[in-house]
């Protein structure tokens, strides 16, 4: 059955810095995925060269049918040591919106996307409370320079991850283990987004200014809800919470997390999983969709991030196949879901696995840079140009 979204409904893919840029040595990832104390599969290097290959990224993405593209700026480039702004750095990325807009893309810009200056990891990172100062001066200085080009502006893109990856499972940079400290990094996370949000908000423009939360579908099996609730306070309340109020909030959704009574349990046996390692359950989006809009009071959703990592292009169509009626039975309850972007655009450097995992619409190779549109890109884009979906019988 044919069904349609909204007007005005958001249909996008998305790209970070780090992940397609490529030589963006002067970070604190750079410096960890050298680090052969790191469980790093490989180096970023020259990513995607999407620094310089940009406008033919830009220009598949509105060939192929979407309307938005979401990346992020590289603070690292912009202020490579305190207080030094790179004017060049700013233009560049000035140029990227523009080149959007030149192709009627709506540039979705996110402020942090997983990296930090080394300068900024040296004086204490975002275990210190000055961090989320710093933070609010690079968005006051990036917005004047781009304010007025920006459609949407992601402040921070899920902190709850570098938390919790950086300082408890120590598989991001600074690589610790210490609940404590976690919890504090949260509110210096909290703080620079509330801090950002203002600084955003007080540059030229008027985009709509939100943070991006990785979420998941917690599930408990029966006696797990107090290790579900305990886990899901220090992972997604805390920031939800501060997302009240916001001009929308990002939801980004990969899979479930099911607990029993002693914590977190691994994938249910019988149930596939993907190259991530997790569970292939595309119906997570709509349970988190829910949650994101009951927990923030009703704050508008964008679904800044859903998609899979998998060699089977097939098996990508499957799963948003089975997200997207769960965006639509969000809709038709009256939540206010914006838009969907698809992560990735381009199969791209993948934190810690290096570029085993490949989300891509597009495959990358890896020597040549080739660009070539997986057959979901097409699949994809032509929903997104219709504004609507065919739902499967079965869904
Ligand atoms: C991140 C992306 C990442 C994706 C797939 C999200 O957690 O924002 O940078 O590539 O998930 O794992």
């Amino acid at each position: 059955m044919m069904r349609r979204f909204p007007p005005g409904f958001v249909w996008g893919t998305a790209t970070a810095a780090h992940q397609v840029e490529g030589g963006n040595w002067n970070n604190d990832w750079w410096a960890w995925e050298h680090d052969p104390s790191s469980p790093c599969e490989e180096p970023s290097g020259d990513a995607c060269d999407h620094w310089h290959r940009y406008p033919d990224d830009v220009r598949l993405c509105a060939e192929l049918g979407f309307g938005a593209y979401r990346f992020s700026l590289e603070w690292s480039r912009i202020e490579p040591e305190e207080g030094e702004f790179s004017r060049a750095a700013l233009d560049h990325y000035r140029r990227m919106c523009a080149t959007c807009r030149e192709h009627g893309l709506e540039p979705i810009v996110t402020f942090h996307h997983f990296t930090t200056p080394r300068w900024v990891a040296a004086r204490g990172g975002w275990a210190v409370p000055e961090t989320a100062d710093r933070f609010a001066r690079f968005c006051a200085r990036a917005a004047a320079h781009l304010g007025d080009v920006i459609a949407r502006a992601c402040t921070l893109n899920e902190p709850n991850i570098v938390a919790t990856m950086g300082y408890l499972y120590a598989m991001f940079p600074p690589g610790k283990r210490d609940p404590d400290l976690r919890r504090r990094v949260n509110e210096v996370f909290v703080d620079a987004h509330r801090k950002a949000v203002d600084a955003i908000h007080g540059g030229p423009g008027s985009a709509p200014v939100g943070l991006t939360l990785a979420m998941s579908d917690n599930q408990a099996v029966p006696g797990g809800e107090a290790a579900r609730d305990r886990y899901r306070r220090d992972m997604e309340d805390v920031f939800l919470e501060a997302a009240r109020g916001d001009d929308f909030i990002g939801v980004q959704c990969y899979s479930r997390t099911r607990f029993g009574r002693e914590g977190m349990l691994g994938p249910e046996n019988g149930v596939r999983t993907t190259q991530m390692g997790y569970e292939f359950w595309p119906e997570a989006l709509e349970a988190t969709i829910r949650r994101a809009a009951a927990v923030t009071g009703g704050v508008p959703v964008l679904v800044t991030e859903n998609g899979i990592g998998t060699e089977n292009d097939a098996e990508r169509i499957e799963y948003v196949a089975r997200a997207l009626p769960g965006v639509l039975a969000c809709l038709a309850d009256g939540i206010d879901v914006r838009g969907y972007v698809y992560w990735s655009l381009l199969d791209n450097f993948e934190w810690v696995f290096g570029y085993r995992p490949t989300f891509g619409l597009v495959a990358v190779d890896r020597a040549t840079q080739v660009r070539t549109p997986k057959p979901s890109a097409a699949w994809l884009g032509g929903i997104a140009r219709a504004n609507a979906f065919d739902v499967p019988a079965t869904a």
